[in-house]
């Protein structure tokens, strides 16, 4: 197949462009910096450079790779700091609702006949059972900063999965850890945990679902070749509330015990919408991605990923003994 892939230089898109070329699909990689071209052509990819917020440049680039399919993984999120944070987030906000928009409406143009699109398990509703599967509602009233991305993602869904005669597959993933990602050594959110900056907050019922980014590659990798329109979770067979992965993970990381804060001490710095995640989040199941992916992932769970990872980097540092 022919896959036009937008986010290919994203910590998705790295796993996932040599994954499709290994197994015979032409990748048509998306940029917005020439410099990126080299690093796409490694991969195998076809460099295309255009903005996903230029409507005409988007459809140009649609337009030439004629492609089968779509692929959108695109975000905003590498930065760090408070301002970064902020500017990621409204930019990722536009990436999902704008960018959706002109992928969708490109690829309709040159009938695209499968749209697959990154989105995130945070979308379901904080109440009722601790683990949601795709057939569960989602928040109807997402609290504080959480409100205007958990809006941004549900536009995505509704765009992909309304495409007409596209076929429309959500891929709602777990947190990312893993190469290229904030969660793997040297990256932003491992290294505030080592520093004992990311507290365990309230009572830490909140629960998490992970995934190794290179299980969320070969996952999307069978979502394109055979997946059914709809949603899946893309996450592990693990989800776990803060309480119980973030003093392992901060044990690992530096061998002490994450420093606790109330629950109404980070309200009022962080707002009602950065409590939540810590305390009432709920997890993900992947039984339907396992079923009609045929997809298992290489790390079922995050206690041997993050200690894969950890000791990857380990091994990278010293070298082969
Ligand atoms: N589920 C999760 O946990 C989750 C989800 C998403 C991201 N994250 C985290 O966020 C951090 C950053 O993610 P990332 O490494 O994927 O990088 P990123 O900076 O979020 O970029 C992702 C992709 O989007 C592309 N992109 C962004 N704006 C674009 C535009 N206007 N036009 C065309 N392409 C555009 C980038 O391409 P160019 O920069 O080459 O143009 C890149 O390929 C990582 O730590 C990741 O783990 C986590």
């Amino acid at each position: 197949m022919r896959v036009f892939l937008a986010g290919a230089t994203g910590a998705v898109g790295k796993q996932l462009a040599p994954l499709l070329v290994a197994s015979g699909h032409e990748v048509h990689g998306m940029t917005r910096h020439e410099s990126k071209r080299a690093m796409l052509e490694e991969m195998g990819a076809v460099p295309v450079v255009a903005d996903a917020l230029d409507p005409d440049q988007v459809a140009r680039a649609v337009g030439l790779a004629k492609p089968d399919l779509i692929v959108h993984q695109l975000t905003a999120l590498s930065g760090w700091g408070m301002r970064a944070l902020k500017r990621g987030a409204a930019l990722t906000n536009r990436l999902r609702t704008e960018g959706t928009d002109h992928l969708v409406l490109a690829g309709r143009a040159v009938g695209v006949h499968r749209f697959v699109a990154q989105s995130n398990y945070a979308l379901y509703e904080r109440s009722g059972g601790p683990v949601k599967t795709e057939e569960d509602p989602l928040d109807p009233a997402p609290p504080g900063k959480l409100r205007d991305g958990l809006a941004a993602m549900r536009h995505l869904e509704k765009a992909v999965l309304g495409s007409g005669r596209t076929e429309g597959v959500v891929l709602r993933y777990g947190g990312f850890y893993g190469p290229g990602t904030n969660m793997a050594p040297g990256g932003e959110l491992f290294e505030m945990i080592r520093k004992r900056r990311f507290p365990l907050i309230g009572d830490g019922a909140g629960i998490w679902s992970f995934i190794h980014i290179r299980d969320a590659a070969t996952a999307t990798l069978a979502a394109i070749e055979h997946g059914n329109g709809g949603v899946y979770n893309i996450v592990d067979d693990d989800p776990a509330p803060v309480a119980e992965w973030l003093p392992y993970l901060t044990h690992l990381l530096s061998g002490k015990k994450p420093r606790r804060m109330p629950r109404f001490v980070v309200r009022l710095v962080a707002g009602e919408g950065g409590v939540v995640m810590m305390t009432d989040a709920r997890g993900a199941s992947n039984a339907k991605a396992k079923r009609e992916l045929g997809w298992r992932p290489a790390y079922p769970s995050w206690r041997q990923g993050f200690s894969a990872v950890q000791e990857e980097s380990t091994h990278q540092m010293t070298g082969p003994r």
